[in-house]
């Protein structure tokens, strides 16, 4: 049995979608969540999902070894990343080479780098007329969005669509490809 944890700063749709997936499965698990915010609507969901939650602010995860010494104890295989918007520290990155894994919703390199997240993403998108997008799901380095890409999967955008369409063409995607592109990577990785 392999776990992972779902690291999240949001609303915590994929984090729900992806929880629902693994909720029967044999070989995978979803250990628990970790955010970096409190207030936020994922706390809610891992509560109502029967998820055990960790908060940690800036210092912990930057400054100690808070977060690796709890997935050292929970025996945590790998950290997925589920709309969690910090780099990830060194001691993980050490830690858990090739096993950090994060959704961007734009087709990278286009629309990645700091401050690209979220609804960020999908504004510019509109705002330059391009006529696809889609879901990038990659390997987690120390830089934001640049990885080795595992996957990817693309969408239409019409000239009449707002960011906010795009968003729902996106969390289709991610609902889609997500957490089975996940089930690949632990289980090829065995
Ligand atoms: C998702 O669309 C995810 O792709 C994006 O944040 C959203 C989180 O939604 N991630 C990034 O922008 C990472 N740079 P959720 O909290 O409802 O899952």
């Amino acid at each position: 049995m392999k776990k992972i944890a779902l690291f999240a700063s949001g609303n915590g749709t994929n984090v729900q979608q992806i929880a629902e997936y693994f909720a029967e499965n044999k070989e995978i698990k979803v250990d628990c969540v970790v955010v970096n915010k409190q207030n936020i609507y994922v706390i809610e969901r891992a509560k109502n999902l029967n998820l055990p939650c960790f908060y940690f602010n800036r210092e912990d995860f930057y400054s100690t070894d808070k977060v690796l010494d709890l997935m050292r104890l929970r025996e945590v295989d790998y950290i997925i990343l589920a709309g969690f918007l910090w780099l990830i520290p060194q001691n993980l990155l050490a830690n858990y080479d090739n096993k950090i894994v994060n959704i961007h919703p734009a087709l990278l390199p286009k629309y990645g780098g700091k401050g690209m997240y979220g609804h960020h993403v999908h504004e510019a998108v509109v705002a330059n007329h391009e006529q696809e997008s889609g879901i990038t799901i990659h390997y987690v380095n120390e830089k934001y969005d640049s990885g080795d890409i595992i996957f990817q999967a693309r969408c239409k955008v019409e000239a009449n669509d707002t960011p906010d369409n795009v968003a729902g063409k996106i969390h289709l995607l991610e609902k889609e490809f997500y957490p089975q592109t996940i089930e690949k990577v632990v289980l090829e990785n065995k």
